[in-house]
């Protein structure tokens, strides 16, 4: 990975504290020329309006000016100011010496000294070649004060090679030609290497030349950058230095500047180091070497931190640079660390924000601060090549990973057990920052989807854990892993952690917290702005029933007399005994917003096991919703007539609930059916709207929900019904999209209706709906027949290779595999990889397992999720359970390998569920598995008795719903 390999912007995300005029003023301030100074002058120097500077650093015998550390500094007399044919007195330098490389160190001092000037000091040494044989050197000089070397010499000569350099006999400064003379004792020797030192003052006027200063005002307070401008002859105004353009050199570079500032070359900065410099702690930045370059061309700054400056930087493979991959990561940066600031309150800590992709890497991506690394999909996006939901993707991640930059790594959790807050709130926040750059997109509707529903999933289990352990409870490297499941990942699900949390960031920045610092911090800014919580509990002894006990309550709403009450939820009832104590007894503080036929009503907490409300009561047709919008942790179930009301809004008027709320009922419907709290079949009822149903939301609820039932039955005489029902279902919407998208030759516009397409068709084809099915094997066929044109959407990618290569045999899987290895983008790759895992031929899937152990045919990161994909086919799974079990030994020392909890179907249950019992006992230690096992053997037992509850009901009403010929 070459440094080269970047790009990069430069952003103004300090736009809160600096104001539009200076902003302007800075930029000019960095460009102007030399012509435009005495008319800018007045402008943007209000301290010296009007007045110029005198140059009180020339060459006046005696005259002498402190260095801020007080050592004295003098210049000497000229020997003659007669106009002569000397050497000095012509304006180009002889043809006597070469420059081969300089060290150069300067320090710009930012504020006055005791006499009331700017200066800056240095320190520099240049190498040069005697090309002709001489005893004079010149090097230019202008307006700078040489400190004396021993022998009261301005400079000091040193021989390279293996000889002796001549003394210095005389030295001086010659104005008008601008140089700084030296006569020696003896010649140079041609072909031989000198160094010439010296130390020097100048003046840092506000001159606009060399290097001068610069001023503005922010805030009503008076700033000052140090910057230069050479061109054309100005270089000698900074350091000693052979200043015509033919006198190339290699320039190492260093700047020392006030804490609080960063400095800029020509060279990248490498290292700033802080330290003391005399008495004055500075920062001390080294640049890397310059190319050979002409004098004219170098530049040093010095600024505050942050002046609108921040460096963003992408580095990747060179190829995905220059396939302009880092585009869409280097255009959103700016604004999403912007949004952070405001909504932070606190201005991004660093001077750069460098990304990198990388080719191997195992988590999606590491928040580094200053330099985070990814995997290459979770960073690149080709517009031609990449999909809607790889966009996504990137946008959340980015924002994930910059929000730590505060939250994390500017104010950081003391130890490990507190890290579901750090990601917890990462989790949540990423939304916020990726809405604001992709404002369209409506992508925080998606945390109840993509979050919440997967949370639930794991949270309903006895097996699950609390949000927060003891400190001393995560000791060993294993435990601290295992705490990185998706429980910790949960967002911040009560109401008041919404609030900013400007205060705690500020009150710990550069320090550790502990998650009780926060909840203080919270109730300050609740307290302040008014926020109404319940009445005796603060912000402390509500958030600590969220995260000191696990799990989650269902609410239950009793419509028929205004009774709600609360119970842990468990997804198996029967597992209840297992359920360790809580000190809060399973009670949690409950925001309760809902609606009444259509209408909202007022915020409710529900603080008790079982409270009353009489508003909650209906009469007639009446109606009542809760968890608007699912803005809490909890799952919602009514009484049976209110479950009858809603179903028959989602028939007859579904607009009247919001579509976040669609989506939920279908998923609360099927998980209390599973928890037995609803029948099985009421939940399956949820579904029979969608045949008029065109959004994502609630499509996405409930397919995720009948995966399950595929699952269970993909291998019984239920399948076949299932089948037949979702055909019907699906047929309107793959109709809509045929007719919206011009017979598929473009995309819908909408982020949420792209999805939906995409289900449309995964849905039809893997119901054999004939027109998808001719459709995607069309596509690809039209693919294969020529390789270079790939007739298929981006977004469609998945699902039509994954349909093609399922419907086809080898040549179609090999084609696939080909195009995986041809790929040059990893998004493009990951689809493949996919898609390859949906063969129906049980030999190519074994092949398949095979290469997913060989890291030369697959990447290390990618060999799990290769096993799980096929696992999560019907063919596959029972190979990639046998693949697992031989491997074990292997896959458990080289990889992070966890269960899929939900990867098991009903073939295979009481067989599996007694051979990971066996397994258990035979591996009795999974590192950081352990708890994943625990949950995949709890949740098999659950599904085994599930089955036998329901298959026979559940195949009738399918056969019911499916109209007869
Ligand atoms: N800090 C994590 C990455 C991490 C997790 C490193 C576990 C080592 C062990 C990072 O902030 C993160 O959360 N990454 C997520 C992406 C995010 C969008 C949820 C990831 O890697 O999947
Ligand atoms: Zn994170």
């Amino acid at each position: 990975m070459g440094g080269g390999f970047y790009i990069s912007k430069v952003v103004g995300v300090a736009g809160i504290v600096l104001g539009a005029g200076a902003v302007a003023t800075i930029i000019a301030l960095a460009v102007v020329y030399s012509e435009e100074v005495a008319k800018n002058n007045e402008v943007i120097s209000p301290t010296n309006e009007g007045s110029t500077v005198k140059p009180t650093l020339t060459t006046t015998e005696g005259s002498s000016v402190s260095t801020p550390e007080g050592s004295s500094v003098s210049t000497p007399l000229l020997p003659t100011a007669q106009p002569s044919n000397e050497p000095w007195d012509k304006y180009r330098l002889p043809d006597t010496l070469k420059p081969d490389h300089y060290n150069l160190t300067l320090w710009p001092r930012l504020k006055v000294n005791e006499q009331g000037l700017y200066i800056f000091t240095g320190e520099t040494y240049v190498v040069f070649q005697c090309v002709k044989e001489t005893d004079l050197i010149l090097i230019h000089s202008n307006k700078l004060n040489y400190t004396k070397w021993e022998g009261g010499q301005l400079a000091k000569l040193t021989a390279l090679g293996n000889i002796t350099a001549p003394t210095i006999k005389s030295s001086w400064l010659q104005e008008t030609t601008q140089y700084l003379v030296m006569q020696l004792n003896g010649n140079l020797t041609v072909g031989e290497l000198y160094q010439l030192d010296t130390k020097f003052v100048g003046e840092l006027a506000n001159d606009l030349g060399g290097f001068y200063r610069s001023e503005y005002e922010e805030d009503g307070i008076e700033k000052v950058v140090a910057t230069t401008q050479m061109q054309p002859t100005d270089a000698r105004k900074a350091f000693p230095c052979f200043d015509e353009p033919a006198m190339k050199a290699v320039f190492h570079i260093t700047l020392l500047h006030p804490v609080g500032t960063i400095a800029l070359s020509n060279g990248m900065e490498r290292v700033t180091m802080e330290g003391p410099e005399g008495t004055v702690e500075v920062l001390k930045t080294s640049f890397s070497e310059t190319k050979r370059m002409s004098t004219y061309l170098l530049a040093f700054i010095v600024i505050a931190m942050l002046l609108n400056r921040l460096q963003i930087r992408i580095y990747a493979r060179k190829k995905a640079i220059t396939d302009k991959q880092g585009e869409y990561a280097l255009n959103i940066t700016g604004p999403i660390l912007k949004f952070f600031e405001e909504y932070y309150n606190v201005s991004y800590p660093l001077p750069k924000s460098d990304q990198i992709a990388l080719p191997d890497f195992n988590a999606g991506a590491m928040e580094n601060w200053g330099l985070i690394t990814y995997r290459e999909t979770a960073l690149l996006y080709d517009p031609e090549m990449s999909s809607n939901s790889n966009k996504e993707r990137i946008a959340t991640i980015i924002a994930h990973e910059l929000a730590h930059m505060w939250f994390g790594n500017l104010v950081t959790l003391n130890w490990w057990n507190d890290l579901w807050l750090n990601e917890g709130f990462a989790s949540y926040v990423e939304y916020l920052g990726a809405n604001d750059a992709e404002p369209d997109w409506n992508i925080k509707d998606l945390i109840v989807l993509n979050d919440v529903h997967r949370v639930f999933a794991i949270d309903a289990l006895a097996s699950s854990h609390p949000l927060s352990s003891e400190e001393q409870a995560i000791q060993k490297p294993e435990q601290i892993s295992e705490l990185f499941d998706a429980i910790s990942y949960m967002y911040c699900n009560v109401c008041v952690c919404h609030f900013l949390q400007q205060t705690y960031l500020k009150a710990f920045s550069y320090n550790n917290t502990v998650y009780s610092d926060l909840w203080d911090h919270l109730d300050l800014a609740a307290n302040s702005s008014g926020v109404s919580l319940p009445t005796g509990f603060n912000v402390n002894s509500i958030m600590n029933r969220w995260v000191l006990q696990m799990g989650f309550p269902v609410i239950t709403i009793d419509t028929a007399n205004g009774h709600f009450s609360q119970e842990h939820f468990l997804l198996d009832p029967a597992s209840r005994p297992d359920v360790p104590e809580s000190e809060f007894k399973y009670e949690w503080i409950v925001p309760i917003r809902w609606m009444k036929t259509g209408k909202e009503q007022s915020l409710t907490w529900l603080k008790t096991r079982t409270a009353n409300m009489t508003d909650m009561k209906v009469i007639e047709n009446e109606w009542v919703l809760a968890n608007l919008n699912v803005s809490g942790y909890y799952r919602v179930n009514y009484d049976v007539p209110n479950w009858e009301r809603l179903l028959n809004v989602l028939n007859t008027t579904p607009e009247s609930i919001p579509v976040i709320n669609r989506a939920q009922l279908i998923d609360d419907a099927f998980n209390l059916a599973r928890a037995k709290y609803i029948d099985t079949i009421l939940a399956l009822r949820t579904t029979k709207y969608l045949k008029t149903e065109k959004e994502y939301m609630p499509w996405e609820s409930a397919l995720n929900n009948l995966d399950f039932f595929y699952l269970m039955f993909d291998r019984s005489e239920v399948f076949g019904y299932m089948q037949a029902y979702l055909k019907i279902q699906v047929e309107e919407l793959f109709g809509h999209f045929k007719n919206i998208t011009d017979n598929w030759t473009k995309v819908p516009s909408g982020h949420m209706d792209q999805y939906n397409q995409v289900n449309a068709i995964r849905v039809a084809c893997s119901t054999g709906i004939d027109e998808c099915l001719n459709l995607t094997k069309g596509w690809y066929k039209q693919w294969m027949n020529d390789p270079t044109k790939n007739p298929i959407h981006p977004n469609l990618r998945t699902t039509v290779y994954c349909s093609a290569i399922s419907a086809g045999g080898e040549a179609e899987w090999e084609f696939g595999w080909n195009q995986f290895n041809a790929s040059t983008i990893a998004t493009e790759a990951d689809k493949l990889r996919y898609a390859l895992a949906c063969t129906k031929q049980p030999w190519l899937l074994n092949k398949y397992l095979e290469y997913s152990l060989n890291p030369t045919k697959i990447r290390k990161q990618d060999a799990t999720s290769t096993i799980v994909y096929i696992a999560s086919n019907v063919v596959g799974q029972p190979l990639a359970w046998d693949f697992i079990r031989d491997r074990w030994q292997y896959i458990f020392e080289h990889h992070s390998f966890t269960f899929a909890p939900t990867g098991t179907s009903s073939i295979q249950l009481m067989l599996l569920f007694s051979q990971l019992k066996d397994f258990q006992a035979e591996h009795n230690d999974f590192g950081s598995g352990n708890l994943a096992i625990q949950q995949s053997i709890e949740r098999t037992s659950a599904n085994i008795r599930w089955v036998a509850e329901n298959k026979k009901k559940v195949l009738e009403w399918f056969d019911g719903e499916v109209p007869k010929p």
